[in-house]
């Protein structure tokens, strides 16, 4: 079925998501869809990989294919799990999209290899916040988007709003810089973009250099889900994902402010509670969700999302934990540890 996924341009049906840049990662969706029956897409919270999966979709449902779709967010246990995914299936060519996987990724998984393993005909499309860990399973890691399009997303909400962005330097300027604060998270920018009518683009930065200022802003309207509602409800459903380890880690790798290599987490972060083995391995538990992301490709340097950090930080202090991670990093930046 190689071909499915050529990116036409323009998307003329009603349904599908109007998607600003990501021509590069549906280039590759169709790559690793030619690879494998099962594609699950991972990554942050709002980082857009439902978008992404509907867009690819309406693309195979426009060549005649039958399209499925199930959203795991909504539904509450197993047994509905199995059921909504069961019901789809069908003896025929078919691309199942199981969106949203994130609370209830193991039965979503098992749900999904029984239907790969009886119908040869289904391939299965999913998106969460981690890979499912099926056989077979192609995994595609979705990144925040490049800035260009993020300011160009952040421009054309504004427009839709009604208070369009100033075609000057200094709303170009203040635009890239709220971006960049919101770590180009397409979710976070809509959410941005909300306070437009209220706050001008200068007078939203300085509100988000406020602590917790990027935690609370608001979406507001009866189709958001609760997940999406702010971006502390979206970093929230995260944290209930991660294992304790993955936690407590989370909290401590906030105090490096940003950027750090493997070496240095596990130096700063190992203490009684976490071995430095634990803390290596949630590293990866954390890289796999996207709270972590890899500098430039390099495997060893690593950076928390801006936004991502400043949850992790309220922990930390919730936790009783702050004084003396900040005192540790500051060692370890003077080779002190
Ligand atoms: N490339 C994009 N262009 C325009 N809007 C986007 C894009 N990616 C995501 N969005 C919007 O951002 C919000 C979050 O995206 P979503 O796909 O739901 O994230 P995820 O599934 O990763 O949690 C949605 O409102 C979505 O429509
Ligand atoms: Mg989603």
């Amino acid at each position: 079925m190689a071909g499915i996924f050529d990116r036409e341009e323009g998307c003329a049906h009603h349904k599908c998501p109007e998607l600003i840049g990501r021509s590069r990662e549906s280039a590759q969706l169709a790559v690793v869809f030619q690879r494998s029956r099962l594609v699950t897409v991972v990554g942050l919270g709002g980082v857009g990989k439902s978008a992404l999966v509907a867009e690819a979709a309406e693309r195979v449902a426009r060549t005649g294919t039958t399209v499925m779709a199930v959203d795991i967010a909504v539904l509450s246990g197993t047994e509905q799990v199995f059921q909504a995914i069961g019901r789809t299936a069908a003896d025929q060519e078919q691309l199942l999209v199981v969106d949203n996987c994130d609370h209830l990724l193991a039965p979503a998984a098992a749900a999904v290899g029984q239907l790969l393993a009886s119908f040869p005909g289904l391939r299965v499309l999913v998106t969460a916040r981690r890979r499912l860990g099926t056989a077979g399973e192609q995994v595609l890691p979705l990144a925040p988007m490049r800035l260009g399009d993020a300011v160009r997303l952040l421009a054309l909400r504004a427009h839709q709003l009604g208070v369009p962005l100033a075609d000057d330097e200094e709303d170009r300027v203040t635009a890239g810089r709220i971006c960049l604060r919101l770590d180009c998270l397409p979710l976070a920018l809509g959410l941005a973009a909300g306070r437009l009518p209220d706050l001008s683009p200068r007078e939203l930065l300085v509100q988000l250099s406020e602590t917790g200022g990027s935690l609370d802003l608001a979406g507001l309207g009866p189709d958001v889900p609760c997940r999406h509602r702010t971006l502390r409800h979206c970093h929230g459903w995260s944290h209930e994902q991660c294992i304790a380890q993955e936690r407590l880690l989370w909290a401590r790798l906030s105090a490096f402010g940003g950027t750090f290599t493997r070496t240095a987490a596990e130096k700063v972060c190992q203490d009684a509670q976490l071995s430095r083995a634990t803390v290596a391995s949630a590293v990866n538990g954390l890289v796999g969700q996207g709270l972590l992301e890899h500098v430039n490709g390099r495997p060893e340097l690593l950076r928390m999302p801006r936004t991502v950090q400043d949850y992790g930080a309220e922990w930390l202090a919730r936790l009783g934990e702050e004084t003396r991670l900040l005192e540790r990093v500051l060692m370890w930046s003077r080779g002190l540890l």
